[in-house]
């Protein structure tokens, strides 16, 4: 047998990087490809109403939020009012995406009125000008109460459309049995070849809860009212580099798993994302204190629900329009 002039743990090392080349080469493709297609760079029918979704939603969490004051988002309303009006005019107004922006700027609109609040001459004319264009209804933003919310079901169908990500929160405890619960339930989550690289923590005290709070990007109005934050990780050294992307894919099913038992257990939540920098994910390993090989995928803020809340309608695109049976 030919005997290699490398020492076995070398050798080792080097079958482990291997792969290393090919997906440096891949990831850039997938980079620029990314880029190409994402909609801050090629603007085309599609990407325009995908950034008109993203705007709605922002201006329906504002509708939503605990203790909004009145006259709030003058620039987002105008916004929207701008690209709708022009994604109109370019193309058409019967898509659900227009047909929602309409819809809440409507509800935005009847929120002031309804309490005797002034808004800028140039968002009223703006807001009844889309009116014009209305023509079916779309998910509006409601009112719900905790004993409505979490009416019990045995119908997996009711149960799915009866979660809302919930961003209101009462001063009560979560039981930490019931977090407990969540999380063995959600362990049902599948992975692929039974990897279970996820790792959930479960961020308790308020100076942990408000340093985690400060380093994500998608929190203001409600974050400080949650109970607790869990912060869900990949762990990196379940996988070689040429397969890691599934370990984001293992840890998105085990989220929406989560959600569901958080909802079953009663427990109120909504899912922030963890788009942090390098710099953010150091300050928050040494907040969490998970390990180095592990990533931060997503947190989710959770909470008792207080006895009468609101949620956003979040209108789903047409389902028709995301699938094709070939
Ligand atoms: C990966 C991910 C990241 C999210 N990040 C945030 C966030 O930072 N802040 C927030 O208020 N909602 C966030 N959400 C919640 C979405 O806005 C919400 O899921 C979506 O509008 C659909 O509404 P629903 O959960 O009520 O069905 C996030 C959801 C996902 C799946």
């Amino acid at each position: 047998m030919k005997r290699s002039i490398f020492p076995a743990f070398i050798l080792e090392q080097l079958r482990a990087i291997k792969h290393f080349f090919p997906l440096l080469g891949q990831t850039l493709y997938w980079m620029c490809k990314d880029l190409w297609h994402s909609y801050s760079v090629k603007r085309n029918q599609k990407e325009n109403l995908a950034e008109l979704m993203v705007a709605n939603h922002v201006l329906e969490k504002g509708i939503t939020m605990p203790g909004h004051r009145l006259g709030f988002g003058y620039e987002r309303v105008r916004n929207i009012i701008d690209k709708c009006g022009k994604y109109i005019k370019d193309y058409s107004p019967n898509h659900i995406e227009t047909q929602c922006s309409i819809d809440i700027l409507a509800q935005y609109y009847n929120l002031h009125v309804d309490n005797h609040f002034e808004l800028p001459d140039d968002i009223i004319k703006g807001i009844q000008e889309m009116k014009k264009s209305k023509l079916y209804d779309t998910k509006l933003c409601y009112e719900t109460t905790k004993s409505e919310y979490f009416a019990p079901t045995d119908n997996f169908k009711d149960f799915a459309l009866s979660r809302h990500s919930v961003r209101w929160y009462s001063d009560k405890k979560v039981p930490d049995e019931a977090i407990v619960n969540a999380i063995h339930l959600a362990q049902t989550a599948p992975s692929a070849c039974n990897r279970q690289c996820v790792k959930v923590y479960v961020i308790t005290t308020e100076d942990k809860k408000k340093a985690v709070l400060d380093i994500q990007n998608g929190n203001r109005g409600f974050g400080h009212l949650a109970d607790r934050i869990l912060l869900i990780t990949a762990d990196m050294s379940f996988w070689l580099c040429y397969n890691r992307n599934s370990a984001f894919l293992d840890a998105g099913i085990f989220t929406m798993n989560l959600l569901y038992a958080l909802h079953y257990y009663g427990i109120c939540a909504c899912t922030l994302n963890a788009h942090l920098s390098i710099k953010k994910q150091r300050k928050l390993r040494e907040i969490v204190g998970y390990s180095e090989s592990e990533i931060p995928t997503v947190f989710i803020s959770i909470g008792k629900a207080p006895e009468k809340f609101m949620v956003t309608g979040s209108q789903r695109v047409e389902h028709e329009t995301i699938y094709k049976i070939v």
